[in-house]
């Protein structure tokens, strides 16, 4: 919603205003302003998927998406994933299956794979290419796709 030199957007729920003028990527106001550091930041420049957060449903590089273009949109970040104490079915898959190392990249291989089964994914082959541009630098890719496959 936008209100003359104010806009906003909603994340994880919470209604947000900001300035238009504001200049920061999103990542950068998740993790600076809001406080949400759970969005990761590598590459910083759309490269690596660590970043993803949910726009509107959809995957998307938070390092590469200005706040001030999200007016009205809604925004969903790994924190906004586990409900009254209880982990979202894909965090619990991750834990079962062992899909965590570093865990750097897992919030955004967990939004990048829900964006996926919420869009309607039904194959492992596509779950593989949802998640084609996200990078573990573990390598734990079978782990990862075998606690997304046990949801389809
Ligand atoms: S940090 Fe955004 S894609 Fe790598
Ligand atoms: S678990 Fe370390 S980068 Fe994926």
């Amino acid at each position: 919603m936008d209100c003359g030199g104010e806009t906003s957007l909603v994340v994880n729920g919470k209604s947000v205003v900001l300035d238009k003028n504001n200049s920061a990527t999103l990542a950068e106001f998740l993790r600076d302003r809001l406080r949400l550091r759970g969005t990761k930041v590598a590459c910083d420049e759309a490269a690596c998927g660590a970043c993803t957060v949910l726009i509107d449903g959809r995957a998307a590089f938070a390092c590469h998406t200005l706040v001030a273009q999200l007016g009205g949109s809604s925004i969903e970040t790994i924190e906004g994933l586990a409900h009254e104490g209880r982990l979202h079915p894909l965090q619990e898959a991750f834990v079962i299956q062992d899909a965590t190392q570093c865990g750097f990249c897992t919030p955004g291989m967990i939004m990048t794979l829900k964006a996926a089964l919420d869009g309607g994914a039904r194959t492992r082959d596509q779950l593989m290419q949802a998640i084609s541009g996200n990078i573990c630098r573990c390598g734990a890719y079978l782990h990862i796709l075998a606690a997304a496959e046990s949801l389809l």
